[in-house]
């Protein structure tokens, strides 16, 4: 895909990056952009990925990507969002990476998001519908705990991510913290995709300027 704006959103972020870091990579367009951009930069550092095909792109292309249980912690991670408010709350997964995408998240010092204006919206489920890793094990029963939170979720079936989940693509109601803490409450999932607190800042492209937002 074409987008000029992404393409600047992601080299702005990009531009965080020093020598020594360790620093996390998205998943999906946008943050595949941020990965080309960093590896043109031929800094030394050392990379954690969200997804094999986030690794892939990144060892093609020469980066060093080690596995999460080598790196104690990120000092800052570059990855994409379907959705952003304006308090800068993230919907993602679309991709289906969004629990390691989480979990890179949360190990970092800071979280870069890198976008397109498209990406903006007034609330959270504006345009998509909120991704939920479950288990395969029991996912009948966790579909009938999502269904009785009047989630109405929709398997994405054939779709198998990373980690061997089924990903149930479901309706946003009500409070969003309250909904993202009633579904980790719910055994059979494993993570969602509402990010409330992860990002640090934005980076929006738009034609001809890329503006930055902070928390
Ligand atoms: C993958 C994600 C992506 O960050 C999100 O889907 C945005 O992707 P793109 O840059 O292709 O629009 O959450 O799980």
């Amino acid at each position: 895909m074409e987008s000029a704006e992404r393409d600047a959103a992601a080299r702005a972020a990009v531009r965080e990056v020093k020598a020594g870091m360790v620093v996390g990579l998205g998943t999906g367009d946008t943050a595949e952009r941020a990965i080309r951009a960093l590896a043109e930069r031929q800094l030394a550092i050392v990379t954690v990925a969200t997804s094999q095909r986030s690794a892939t792109l990144a060892r093609s292309l020469g980066l060093r990507v080690h596995e999460p249980e080598q790196e104690e912690s990120l000092h800052l991670t570059i990855d994409g969002a379907d959705e952003i408010d304006p308090e800068l709350r993230l919907l993602k997964g679309a991709g289906g990476a969004l629990t390691r995408e989480k979990l890179v998240a949360r190990a970092s010092q800071r979280l870069l998001i890198v976008a397109d204006e498209a990406k903006l919206v007034g609330a959270l489920g504006e345009r998509h519908r909120l991704p939920v890793e479950i288990l395969p094990f029991a996912r009948r029963w966790t579909l009938a705990r999502l269904s009785e939170m009047k989630l109405d979720p929709v398997v994405r079936e054939g779709f198998v991510t990373d980690n061997g989940g089924v990903i149930a693509d479901c309706r946003i109601h009500g409070d969003l913290t309250d909904l993202a803490r009633a579904l980790k409450q719910l055994p059979g999932v494993i993570e969602h995709g509402l990010f409330l607190d992860e990002a640090s800042a934005i980076y929006v492209g738009r034609p001809g300027s890329v503006e930055v937002r902070l928390r």
